[in-house]
């Protein structure tokens, strides 16, 4: 009987069995030991010590024999969702492999585990890692934004789970798994697998993808590739990043936005296949502290503070073009700090802001400080700002096409900001001079988590107030309130401008002169919408269509009850979905009171009034422009 039922067990086993040995490549050092036969007993002797460990139910293990000429250092890792024979099975394919090279260093990567051995200390190091994008081939709709955001909350998530490592799926669309080695810090996993997202991204549509690091590896696909009883509760920081929050969600009392079909929305849209790619990625992991520049340097790289080398001036400074002795092209923003906030502060806010990494954000490389001027190194963007292309010489040279990819980078970059990194940031200055394009128009949202550089103290609107007037909202220019619903806000103006063609702050040509929001709503409420396309734009029927479906989500964002205005996943999600998402009606609120007294960034006195109707007040504040810059 006894021997039936072990037999039974064995079977099932074997039927559940997968030890996942389908190779992702191999890799041999060129250096060649000094001493070949001590070294390889070294090196099976080490082996042996990491088989010994995996077979003790562990799915991480180093061995090391530290031995001149040729000390050894070896490393094996099992993904976490496999049984303990399948991780040995998947070990003994993998030494199998590595043996093949006779040299002081060798990697074997599998999907189920990963081994490798070099004769130097390589257990910390997160600088090296291996991409592999599957087929592209009939996603479902939104695929990609589900997978990213998956990705994302996997990447918050791993650092803080014990054994670092969690596997999840979100509305079994996308399943996926992030591990890391044990052997580095949680901010070290935390970076590499930020990495490791990032890398993924450019698998774009792919249904699958992963990256193999030394440090961690991330892995997505549309199909399940773990047992369900391995899926790991994800313990993300202060909120529910739920797709339930995003499809339909309640948001208190107020509007509901979306009403889906959801089912419908996965299956549409079939797309060209593109052969699997396998890119080695070399140096794209460098995370934790901010680089330091030296001044002398970066004085040197922008021709001394050149007016030439001047490319823009914002709130916070001037930017000014740097070319470094390595020939890299890197940006430099020149803050003066003088009556900012302390320093130690400062440099744990440069620290953050150093640490977000997003397509869709302005990198951040680096700082340096000299007296009380910080400099801040950012990424070069050939394409300068949307601004650029919006008005003057370039205006109209914006396809329709590339106006909604920018809309919708922007709205992912203040996604992650708000929803994704792991404290909250809110831009407060969303507006097209801030919206930076690379070289394929790529929109790089910039100066994220400069408003945390100014003094604490949000909460009144008269101590400080980051935003640009026409852009903000109206709760925070004229109560303070400040809210993540202030970007979205923002956002939807400038989803408005994008559209148009035309600033907030201009009145329309004929003789009515009406603000761009006013008038927006005057034709949303005559279902006229499609007539705010920008003139220069030649689009056809289809993007009509398209016009006004961006028309009614940018009007949700504008509404002036700030938890009437959807969440940033939620405009990503309206976004993304096709006809059978139903963006609901905007509302445009008849009043709204706020506070006595208004400063607006140099101290001048804006409004006195109690309060007034909301239109009056966007009027009001849109005046202040055109006074303010009289
Ligand atoms: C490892 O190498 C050292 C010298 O290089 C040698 O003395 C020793 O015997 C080797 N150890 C094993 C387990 O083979
Ligand atoms: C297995 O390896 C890990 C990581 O190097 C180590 O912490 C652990 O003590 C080892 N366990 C055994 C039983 O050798
Ligand atoms: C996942 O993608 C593959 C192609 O890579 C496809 O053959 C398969 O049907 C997809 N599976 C699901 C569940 O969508």
């Amino acid at each position: 009987m006894r021997s039936w039922w072990w037999l039974g067990l064995m079977l099932l086993q074997a039927a559940n069995s997968d030890p996942q040995t389908s190779s992702l490549g191999n890799g041999c050092s060129s250096d060649v030991p000094k001493d070949a036969s001590n070294f390889g007993s070294n090196l099976t002797a080490t082996f042996l010590q990491l088989r010994a460990n995996l077979s003790e139910g562990n799915k991480f293990a180093t061995a090391e024999r530290i031995v001149s000429p040729d000390p050894v250092y070896a490393m094996a890792q099992c993904r976490n969702y496999l049984s303990r024979t399948d991780c040995l099975t998947c070990f003994d394919a993998a030494q199998v492999a590595i043996t093949k090279c006779p040299n002081l260093g060798a990697r074997a990567v599998f999907d189920g585990c990963f081994l490798r051995y070099e004769s130097y200390d390589f257990y910390q190091r997160t600088s090296e890692h291996w991409l592999t994008c599957e087929d592209v081939s009939s996603t479902a709709a939104g695929f990609s934004e589900v997978k990213d955001r998956l990705l994302s909350d996997l990447e918050v998530a791993t650092p803080r789970m014990k054994g670092y490592f969690a596997a999840s799926n979100r509305n079994t669309i996308v399943y996926a798994v992030a591990q890391c080695a044990l052997t580095v810090t949680q901010l070290g996993c935390r970076g590499c697998l930020q990495a490791a997202h990032t890398s993924l991204q450019s698998c774009r549509d792919a249904t699958g993808g992963r990256v193999t690091d030394v440090a961690c590896f991330m892995r997505y696909s549309n199909q399940s590739f773990f047992p369900d009883d391995q899926t790991t509760h994800l313990k993300l920081p202060g909120k529910g990043i739920d797709e339930k929050a995003v499809i339909g969600g309640t948001v208190g009392g107020s509007l509901l936005f979306v009403i889906v079909t959801i089912t419908l929305m996965w299956f549409k849209f079939s797309r060209q296949l593109k052969n699997a790619l396998i890119a080695n990625i070399l140096g794209a992991t460098q995370l934790q502290l901010p680089n330091r520049y030296s001044y002398t340097d970066l004085k040197e790289a922008t021709n001394n503070f050149s007016e030439e080398n001047k490319i823009g001036q914002g709130a916070f400074g001037a930017v000014y073009k740097a070319t470094l002795k390595n020939d890299t092209v890197v940006a430099v923003k020149k803050l003066d700090m003088k009556h900012r906030r302390a320093k130690a502060d400062f440099e744990s806010e440069v620290r953050l802001i150093s640490n977000v990494h997003h397509c869709n954000l302005v990198r951040l490389l680096g700082c340096c400080t000299k007296g009380s001027d910080l400099l801040l190194v950012y990424e070069f963007m050939e394409n300068k700002s949307l601004d650029r292309f919006l008005y003057g010489q370039n205006r109209g040279l914006l396809s329709w096409k590339q106006r909604v990819d920018i809309i919708f980078g922007t709205a992912k970059g203040i996604a992650y900001l708000h929803e994704d990194y792991h404290t909250t940031i809110i831009h407060r200055d969303i507006k097209p001079g801030n919206i930076l394009l690379n070289h394929h128009f790529q929109a790089k949202i910039a100066d994220f988590g400069l408003a945390r550089l100014l003094p604490e103290n949000q909460t009144h609107a008269s101590t400080n107030f980051a935003g640009t007037l026409g852009y903000t909202a109206p709760e925070y220019a004229i109560g303070g309130h400040l809210s993540e619903k202030v970007d979205i806000y923002s956002f939807g103006i400038v989803m408005l401008e994008i559209i148009s063609g035309r600033r907030p702050t201009d009145v329309t040509p004929d003789s009515t002169y009406e603000y761009l929001l006013k008038e927006a709503w005057k034709l949303y409420e005559r279902d006229m919408h499609q007539n705010l396309a920008d003139v220069a734009l030649n689009l056809n029927e289809y993007q009509v269509e398209e016009v006004k479906k961006m028309v009614e989500i940018a009007m949700l964002c504008v509404q002036s009850t700030p938890s009437s205005r959807p969440t940033m996943s939620q405009v990503i999600f309206m976004l993304s979905g096709d006809g059978s998402v139903v963006v609901q009606r905007a509302v445009r609120t008849p009043s709204f009171s706020y506070e006595v007294g208004v400063h607006i960034d140099n101290g001048s006195l804006l409004s006195t009034q109690e309060s007034a109707s909301e239109s009056d007040a966007t009027t009001l504040l849109t005046q202040g422009v055109t006074d303010l810059e009289k």
